[in-house]
């Protein structure tokens, strides 16, 4: 019997390529998502991809009642991958609230019914940001959670903890959370892929918008930190490489051979990129030359930050392998393909 995968958030960025991914490896995937920031068609890419349609349910994670109703009516589930939540820094810092509702009443509704159906295993979908502005780098999982610079990066703090109480509480739940760097690029073949809603605010959409003219030139957010180059450094990580990580924390946690209750990993791929390096890279990749011009620091930005991923490479027997041009191609031809659908 194949063992069977509950992806929240299944249709988002993140999620939808981790349901390719456990489905590439033999595991059944329900997804569960509200769609408030995606849609069914990204079902299809998933069946064209892998052969196979995940079962989904549209569901809002806040209601207890609906989240009562869906998890009672599922059979034997292994394992929850809980990706559902909001996710926009700047939007968090207008709707504080929302962003504080939203993100830590669906775990919440989550992890009780996984106690109340005896479902073990949760991997959760955190963020480098709870680092905040590190002293010293590369970061390693024992390096010191700061106060988030974001309402945003506060939910996942907060989230964390609350994984890690309900394990000291003695319930019989076995974690891994993971610590994202910057994810970027898509599936190779460009049926799923990012599509925030809106203006996008992270980068790496921003410049492939700019590459096919819909803005007329890229800001780059601060071009005097104290960096080689005088712009921000992040550790972009590919997204399948990330989706992979949530393969190796399944089959670490299914397998019994996880050491503690909670386990917290960084995911990324070690090596530290600036704006103007992925701007480089990316005119390499995609074979255009974008416009750009140095504006004021995006307030909350953090200086540079990247990840040392060695305990993720040991533990979880994964790396990042992907090299950044194939990323960045990758990327491209999603938002080509996006364009020529009209979608763009
Ligand atoms: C990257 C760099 C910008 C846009 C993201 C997520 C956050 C978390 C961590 C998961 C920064 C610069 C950007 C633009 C620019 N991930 N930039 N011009 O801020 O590191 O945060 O990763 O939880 O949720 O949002 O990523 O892509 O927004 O910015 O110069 O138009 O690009 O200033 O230095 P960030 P980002």
């Amino acid at each position: 019997m194949p063992r069977k995968i509950v992806v929240t958030g299944g249709t988002g960025y993140i999620g939808s390529h981790t349901a390719v991914e456990l489905i590439n490896r033999g595991f059944n995937v329900i997804i569960a998502d509200d769609l408030s920031n995606s849609d069914t068609g990204v079902l299809e890419g998933i069946e064209k991809i892998t052969g196979i349609k995940p079962g989904f349910k549209k569901i809002d994670l806040c209601s207890k009642k609906d989240t009562a109703s869906f998890f009672s009516g599922l059979d034997r589930i292994d394992a929850v991958v809980h990706f559902a939540a909001f996710k926009s820094v700047a939007e968090s810092v207008e709707k504080p609230l929302d962003y504080y509702r939203n993100n830590l009443n669906s775990l919440i509704n989550v992890i009780d019914q996984m106690v109340l159906q005896g479902i073990p295993n949760l991997v959760f979908s955190s963020s480098c940001t709870v680092y905040g502005q590190p002293d010293i780098l590369p970061v390693t999982e024992k390096s010191p959670v700061k106060k988030a610079l974001s309402p945003y990066g506060n939910t996942k703090r907060v989230c964390e903890e609350i994984i890690e109480d309900v394990s000291v509480s003695g319930e019989s739940l076995k974690s891994v959370v993971l610590r994202y760097f910057n994810p970027i690029g898509n599936h190779p073949g460009a049926l799923i892929g990012e599509l925030p809603r809106g203006k996008p605010n992270n980068l790496v959409p921003v410049i492939t918008r700019t590459a096919i003219g819909k803005y007329d030139e890229l800001k780059v957010f601060g071009n005097d930190y104290g960096t080689p180059d005088g712009t921000c450094i992040r550790d972009y990580i590919n997204v399948t490489d990330l989706a992979r990580a949530h393969v190796a924390a399944i089959d670490r946690l299914v397998s019994g051979k996880n050491e503690n209750c909670v386990e917290v990993y960084n995911v990324g791929t070690g090596k530290g990129i600036s704006v103007l390096e992925l701007l480089k890279a990316f005119e390499k990749a995609a074979k255009v030359s974008i416009n750009y011009s140095f504006a004021d620091r995006r307030p909350g930005d953090i200086e540079k930050i990247w990840a040392d991923p060695s305990l993720a490479n040991k533990k979880l027997n994964w790396k990042a392998t992907t090299n950044l041009e194939e990323t960045l191609a990758s990327a491209w031809e999603w938002t080509l393909n996006c364009r020529e659908k009209g979608i763009l």
